[in-house]
């Protein structure tokens, strides 16, 4: 394993990398967003290089579409491809029932639409996001610009009747701007604590005009790959209830460190 690769990325590295087995010749593929993302990105280009594998991959963000393009891979929109087999992607958090938070990278609007309209949806992650109630990271909400403050106000008087620990809502910056998603969106973050009913919460957040999307995806996740420095994984599957753990195997020398910086 390379030596300079933090134990962090070690961990996002394998869980990739073990999650991409599971691409096959042919597939349409939803790319996600995000760090973790981002090595399975590129160890599918790897496999698309070394063992000639066709596949057309739909990105869920302008980064992820622009790695996708700069490694060789096929990029179409959604509409083209219309529906996918697969789409791998990272996330915030993961319950024990694959409820997940996503969004900490402002893609959560093109995930969610991507994920739905896939087969299957595998979740890589470190262990670290792995918890027993969701809502320690702050939930994502994707809001339109127009009478962003009311629609704000309006989810923090939501909040007052839903079983959440704590109801701190803020605007997520960039800078000193107001940042701003792939679909011109602003995105409040709603710092809950713990969420008692995530499908509840999920389903009220989405009622609020100016409301887009948010962060929360249930029942959408089928199976989640949890990646430890040392190259173990565990591969969770929610629909069989099959849990297996496996050692990943690579040589520091793989290519797939080649456009690393
Ligand atoms: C992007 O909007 C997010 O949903 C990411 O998938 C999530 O934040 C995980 O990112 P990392 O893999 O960088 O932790």
């Amino acid at each position: 394993m390379p030596a300079d690769l933090n134990p962090i990325d070690k961990a996002k590295f394998v869980a990739a990398k073990r999650a991409v087995d599971f691409v096959e010749d042919g597939m349409k593929l939803g790319l996600g967003t995000g760090s973790t993302a981002a090595w399975m990105v590129r160890c599918l280009a790897e496999r698309v290089r070394e063992e000639g594998l066709r596949v057309t991959s739909v990105a869920t963000s302008s980064r992820t579409a622009q790695l996708a393009t700069s490694l060789g891979l096929t990029v179409r929109s959604l509409d083209e491809v219309r529906w996918l087999d697969l789409t791998i992607d990272g996330a915030d958090e993961f319950d024990p029932d694959l409820n997940l938070i996503k969004g900490g990278g402002a893609a959560l609007l093109q995930e969610k639409i991507v994920a739905t309209a896939s087969d299957q949806m595998i979740v890589i992650a470190d262990a670290a996001k792995e918890v027993s109630r969701l809502g320690a990271f702050p939930l994502p909400v994707e809001v339109i610009p127009f009478g962003w403050q009311t629609t704000k106000a309006l989810i923090e008087e939501t909040l007052v009747a839903m079983d959440v620990m704590t109801r701190e809502a803020t605007l997520r910056m960039s800078g000193e701007s107001p940042l701003v998603t792939d679909e011109s969106n602003y995105i409040v973050d709603l710092h809950l604590g713990r969420i008692g009913n995530p499908r509840q919460l999920a389903l009220v957040l989405n009622q609020i005009p100016g409301v887009v999307e948010n962060g929360l995806f249930i029942d959408i996740c089928d199976i989640v790959v949890i990646g430890a420095p040392d190259g173990r994984v565990s591969v969770r599957d929610i629909n069989t209830g099959k849990v297996i753990d496996e050692q990943i195997h690579f040589a520091p020398t793989d290519n797939i460190f080649a456009d690393l910086d």
